[in-house]
């Protein structure tokens, strides 16, 4: 697959990783729709950058969803890329937290995981059809629990078993689908915890993230750790009981130190 006369669709589009593939993919010469919640800031964003398209919509919402099939299939029935990029990220204390309502502990899975779910299987025909492909982004924390994620963590790593069992079951009943995973470390310039600086040091910048992924996708990687994401892979899988350990003393300390003063 060469990334130039493509159309592609993502879903976060309007914000960090989906913006900036967005960016980058327009560049290239492909047609962009984005999709996202905030009608506002999508609107802005469309100002910003007039070649591509928006629509609003919640992964996490069926009517939404929709809605947003029903204007693709109008206006872009060529669709062969899908992004699945919305996603949110709670740091939990599980036992302090004000709000730990099943509500608020399960709106990670509705958007995170649900919806990329449900958004691939809303466009599974049409991206078949036009021999296309799903990159579906998980997380370096989809390979071990980080403490401090706990319902975000077990997104993410579904949402890699998830791209695993849809890319062998597109092999074995021959469909012309090709599904990638995206596995992105910390990365700055995003607003996945607004709280936080994303812009630390050893985040992967944007444009590294983007043009490692490039590289992958042109070498035809169905699995793309990028930058730091690869040792975390590994921490994964050596010593996956004691990196978790590990991890998570450090993660727990640094989003909920014991001595506040
Ligand atoms: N930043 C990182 O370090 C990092 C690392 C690993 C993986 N990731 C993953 O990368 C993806 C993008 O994250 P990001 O860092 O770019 O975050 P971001 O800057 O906060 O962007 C998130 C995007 O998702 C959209 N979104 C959230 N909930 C949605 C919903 N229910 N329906 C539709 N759109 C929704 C947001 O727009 P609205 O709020 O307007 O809907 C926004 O466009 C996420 O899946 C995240 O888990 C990020």
């Amino acid at each position: 697959m060469t990334f130039s006369g493509h159309t592609i669709l993502i879903t976060g589009g309007t914000s960090g990783i989906g913006l900036g593939f967005a960016k980058k993919f327009a560049e290239l010469g492909n047609k962009v729709i984005i999709a996202a919640r905030n009608e506002d800031r999508l609107n802005q964003i469309l100002s910003e950058n007039p070649t591509f398209s928006g629509f609003v919509s919640d992964v996490a919402d069926e009517n939404s969803l929709s809605q947003l099939v029903n204007f693709i299939n109008e206006n872009f029935p060529k669709l062969d890329l899908l992004m699945n990029c919305a996603g949110i990220m709670r740091a939990i204390n599980l036992f302090e937290q004000a709000d730990n309502s099943l509500g608020a502990l399960t709106e990670e899975i509705n958007i995170n995981l649900l919806g990329t779910i449900a958004v691939t299987q809303a466009f599974l025909e049409v991206l078949v059809a036009n021999n296309g492909m799903v990159i579906n982004v998980s997380s370096g924390l989809s390979n071990l629990a980080d403490g401090a994620h706990p319902i975000y963590n077990l997104t993410k790593a579904s949402v890699h078993f998830y791209s695993d069992a849809l890319r062998e079951q597109a092999k074995y009943f021959d469909k012309a689908l090709k599904v990638v995973e995206l596995v992105p470390p910390l990365v700055a310039e995003t607003n996945l915890e607004s709280h936080t600086n994303t812009d630390a040091p050893n985040n992967m910048a944007l444009s590294d993230l983007i043009n490692e992924t490039l590289a992958g996708l042109e070498n035809g990687l169905e699995r793309i750790d990028a930058g730091f994401s690869k040792q975390l892979h590994q921490m994964g899988k050596v010593n996956s009981d004691e990196n978790t350990k590990l991890l998570s003393n450090q993660m727990l300390s640094n989003y909920f130190p014991k001595n506040k003063e």
